[in-house]
């Protein structure tokens, strides 16, 4: 793919944060994934680069790509490495105080003319861009878990969103192959809303004997067309996120619908939380966040 000559740093080396950084390393912009901790950074970066092994091994990738996407990518715990990016996406733990601490920091290391995309599911883009003095340059991005696998990202203006931020940022997820809906700074943007009461009402129904795990996920890829089901899809998001994002969704919106069932918090306790621990729903043996 032609070299776009973005320098991108990616905040957060998590699940998204890994994935991501496999997009915009893939698509050929030069990647800087950063993570506090040191732990975080190794462990994304080894998904990244397992990624682009199992790609070649598909056969999804030449061996000459993968070798070009894994040199675009370099890992730093030192946020003063930012210095000359081009854009930063924050992938950081979903939690306000955080996140505008980031860009406060941010504030102080990047140029004016770096654009801020957040990755948020539910805080309000308005409210993370008030922690930078610059919210005009602040634009949500919230891309489809596993992120190198899925075409959408939903953008979202937070109040003072400029114009030609919006623009760019469109222009940018379009360089990295992605699809692109524009949605309002509202609680779960467009998929959250209906994906959160969609996933809980499946879990209900694994509760209550309607099928097995197995069952269900075959009905719904099956039947809809879903290019996986919803408990494979939940180990790969992860079930202490599913839980965070749906009580605050619930918190927000006072439907029911996103209340997340007792089953949830079972797992969670249990410290099921899908791929990341190795079990959720299924078992799994690797460590790998997202498939190729
Ligand atoms: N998991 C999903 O399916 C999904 C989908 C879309 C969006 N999101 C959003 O993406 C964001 C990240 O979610 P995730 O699932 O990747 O979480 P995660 O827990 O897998 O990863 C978060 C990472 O951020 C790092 N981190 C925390 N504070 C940091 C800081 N101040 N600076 C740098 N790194 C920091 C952590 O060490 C961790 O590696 C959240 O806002 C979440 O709501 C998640």
């Amino acid at each position: 793919m032609a070299h776009e000559g973005k320098t991108v740093a990616v905040v957060g080396a998590g699940t998204m944060g890994s994935g991501i950084a496999t997009v915009t390393a893939r698509s050929g912009h030069r990647t800087l994934l950063y993570d506090v901790s040191e732990d975080g950074l190794t462990r994304g970066t080894e998904t990244v680069r397992g990624f682009f092994d199992k790609s070649v091994s598909l056969g999804k990738m030449t061996s000459p790509e993968a070798a070009d996407a894994k040199a675009n990518l370099t890992g730093t715990t030192d946020l003063k490495d930012l210095a000359s990016c081009d854009i930063v996406i924050e992938a950081v733990f979903e939690d306000a105080a955080v996140k505008k601490q980031l860009y406060r920091e941010l504030d102080e290391i990047v140029s004016d003319e770096t654009l801020f995309h957040t990755n948020t599911s539910t805080l309000s883009v308005t409210s993370i861009a008030s922690g930078s003095r610059r919210p005009e340059r602040v634009v949500g991005t919230h891309y489809c878990n596993p992120a190198p696998l899925m075409k959408l990202v939903e953008v979202a203006d937070g109040r003072h969103t400029a114009d030609w931020a919006h623009k760019a940022t469109i222009e940018f997820l379009t360089s990295l192959g992605k699809t692109t809906v524009v949605a309002k700074d509202r609680p779960g943007f467009i998929v959250n809303r209906f994906l959160i009461p969609w996933e809980n009402s499946c879990i209900m129904a694994l509760e209550a004997g309607l099928g097995t795990k197995e069952s269900i996920d075959a009905a719904i890829t099956g039947a809809l067309g879903h290019p996986m089901g919803p408990f494979r899809l939940l180990d790969i998001v992860g079930l202490d996120i599913h839980q965070q994002v749906a009580t605050r969704l619930y918190e927000q919106l006072r439907d029911p619908r996103f209340f997340p069932p007792p089953m949830v918090e079972r797992m969670v306790a249990a410290g099921d939380l899908g791929r990341k621990t190795g079990r959720g729903f299924y078992s799994y043996d690797g460590s790998r966040l997202f498939g190729s």
